[in-house]
């Protein structure tokens, strides 16, 4: 038993999973980030980071597919929204930090990608609709639009990423791209059922030779011995009554599965509580109701000052209920158990006024916003440095997506001369 388990180790440790963990997100520049885009996504990444590779996208692109008709915000929130990112902690000597349009391969994988992906798939996502109906003011009814998943499909397997933290509005995204990919590996990268047919093929070599390759495999699976490659390939080479199809199945699998091409993603759920906006609804640019990353320790006053509170409490001496009041959700991310006690206490018996109650959330937001303020300092100062750490990230991001690109032109019949 102990022996056995040892063995696994050994086979696992030897074999790292065909591609290492990574992860991809991004962002599109479409106005200030704030302190849902902080809490909701940026917190995450800044952990992140540190536990495994990352790449970080400004999604130009996508921002056009809904700002077509005012391509200026683009240029406006790029490199704010990097200097948050920068601001926020994202640390570029451990993280990728590039912008999407700077590297044409995306819009490449996702012609080819294209030309299989079911129409079907596409229409029942189901932002695709909600956002036609939510953006009713604006024409959605576009090719672009309905290609953005594909696209973000592209934007992830370009970087052979698994892992992608979003939130929960993006999953079914996550979940098509690995539709997508499974699609496209099955078709273009791995013949259906490699592995029996690989199998068959290795008994088709008679009892000795079958013997004899599949210790040789073994070897160089288990031990990376590449003698035992070299001597695999030349026992191949040898044997003539092997089918076309069967010779090249068997030169595959001595080095295990066929070719898997484009990584399968998953998504990585954000696990921060939901910080609302200053009315209770979803904090949003265009809801008027969000404190910027960023913001001035005077703003914040004057915004969470001016923040509705429970109805019920129209006077001072008017108890109250912290589960109808938005101010209590802030308490939730921000206070301690102490001051959550204090809270319910006093508001359910009158003891304190709403704006006592909010001076802790706001002393909490300024102290959180206090290193941030100061991280961003520099980059405001010397807008070089920013423009210098993109150019840096775009160069890494693509070399590894032209080979991406690569292989997928190969695959998919464009490797001719
Ligand atoms: N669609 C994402 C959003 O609107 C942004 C995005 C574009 C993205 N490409 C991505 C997120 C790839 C994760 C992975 O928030
Ligand atoms: Fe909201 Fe606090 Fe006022 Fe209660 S006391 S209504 S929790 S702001």
């Amino acid at each position: 038993m102990k022996r056995c388990s040892r063995r696994f180790f050994e086979i696992i440790t030897v074999f790292p999973p065909m591609y290492p963990d990574r992860v991809l997100s991004g962002m599109r520049p479409t106005g200030a980030l704030h302190l849902g885009h902080y809490h909701g996504a940026l917190k995450n990444w800044v952990r992140l980071q540190s536990e495994v590779e990352c790449l970080f996208m400004v999604a130009d692109w996508h921002a056009l597919t809904t700002a077509y008709d005012d391509p200026s915000i683009i240029a406006r929130s790029t490199w704010d929204m990097v200097i948050d990112w920068l601001a926020a902690g994202i640390d570029p000597a451990q993280s990728t930090l590039f912008i999407q349009s700077r590297i044409p391969e995306h819009a490449e994988l996702t012609l080819l990608m294209g030309m299989n992906t079911p129409l079907a798939w596409l229409e029942r996502v189901p932002t695709y609709k909600d956002q036609i109906e939510k953006l009713s003011h604006k024409d959605l009814g576009t090719y672009g639009f309905l290609g953005y998943p594909l696209m973000q499909t592209a934007d992830i397997v370009i970087y052979r990423a698994n892992q992608v933290p979003v939130g929960e509005d993006q999953v079914p995204h996550i979940e098509l791209s690995r539709e997508i990919a499974r699609r496209f590996n099955h078709m273009y990268g791995r013949e259906p059922g490699f592995e029996a047919k690989a199998e068959a093929a290795v008994k088709k070599l008679g009892s000795k030779k079958s013997k004899l390759y599949d210790e040789l495999r073994t070897r160089y699976l288990q031990h990376g011995d590449d003698e035992a490659l070299e001597a695999c390939r030349a026992l191949l080479a040898d044997t003539q009554n092997l089918s076309h199809g069967d010779r090249e199945r068997l030169f595959g699998y001595i080095e295990g599965k066929g070719k898997m091409i484009l990584s399968e993603p998953q998504p990585l759920l954000t696990i921060n509580s939901k910080l609302p906006g200053l009315d209770g609804a979803k904090m949003s640019k265009s809801y008027g109701n969000y404190i910027a990353l960023r913001e001035t320790p005077e703003n914040v006053s004057k915004k969470v000052r001016g923040m509705m509170t429970d109805p019920a409490r129209a006077r001072r001496t008017d108890a109250g209920d912290p589960e109808k009041c938005p101010v209590w959700q802030f308490h939730q991310i921000y206070s301690d158990d102490n001051t959550r006690d204090w809270v319910v206490q006093g508001c359910k018996s009158a003891g304190i006024g709403c704006l006592e109650c909010k001076q802790p959330v706001i002393d909490a937001i300024n102290a959180e916003q206090a290193p941030i303020i100061e991280r961003a300092q520099p980059y405001l100062e010397d807008p070089t440095l920013v423009r210098n750490i993109v150019e840096d990230g775009c160069e890494k991001a693509k070399k590894l997506a032209s080979e991406t690109v690569r292989d997928v032109r190969e695959a998919m019949g464009l490797g001719y001369n």
